[in-house]
């Protein structure tokens, strides 16, 4: 089993953009958390972090037939991009999306996520332990789905 793990803008600078809100681990220390849970699941993960929405695009594409689901923080794209929704629709791989911090008690223009009506679940507030949530869900999924 293999899984995508993708990152939107600015989370290159975890650990050091507003810690008060984003915390102190560093985007090493999530990829680190994130690659040990996974191997320890016997899931393989690919990790991939852009300030670029076309890099984002082309990563979700690349993606189709190789991946079997993908843990997504689209960052500031979350609330921004139909062309980031329209990847997950296209390539229809089961995606989880993550926010580190509680988008839904921030500012009104955090309220809206266009990627959500791609994604089967949504896990936010919980920092860098989201990820490892993500993986979990998508694990849960994928494995009721092969019963069926
Ligand atoms: C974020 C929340 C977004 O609103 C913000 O633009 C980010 C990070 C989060 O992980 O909490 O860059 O996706």
């Amino acid at each position: 089993m293999k899984f995508l793990v993708l990152n939107g803008p600015n989370l290159n600078f975890l650990g050091i953009r507003e810690p008060a809100i984003y915390g102190r681990e560093t985007y090493g220390d999530l990829c680190r958390k994130v690659e040990t849970y996974a191997r320890e699941q016997g899931v393989a993960v690919e990790i991939f972090q852009s300030n670029h929405e076309g890099a984002l695009v082309d990563k979700i594409q690349e993606a189709f037939g190789k991946v079997d689901g993908i843990v997504f923080n689209p960052a500031a794209y979350t609330h921004t991009s139909v062309a980031l929704l329209d990847a997950l629709k296209a390539v229809a791989i089961p995606t989880v999306e993550v926010h580190l911090s509680d988008v839904s008690k921030r500012e009104d223009f955090r309220q809206v996520s266009f990627v959500r009506a791609a994604c089967f679940a949504t896990v936010c507030g919980m920092g860098t332990a989201g990820y490892l949530k993500a993986v979990d869900l998508l694990l849960e999924k994928l494995r009721n789905e092969d019963q069926n």
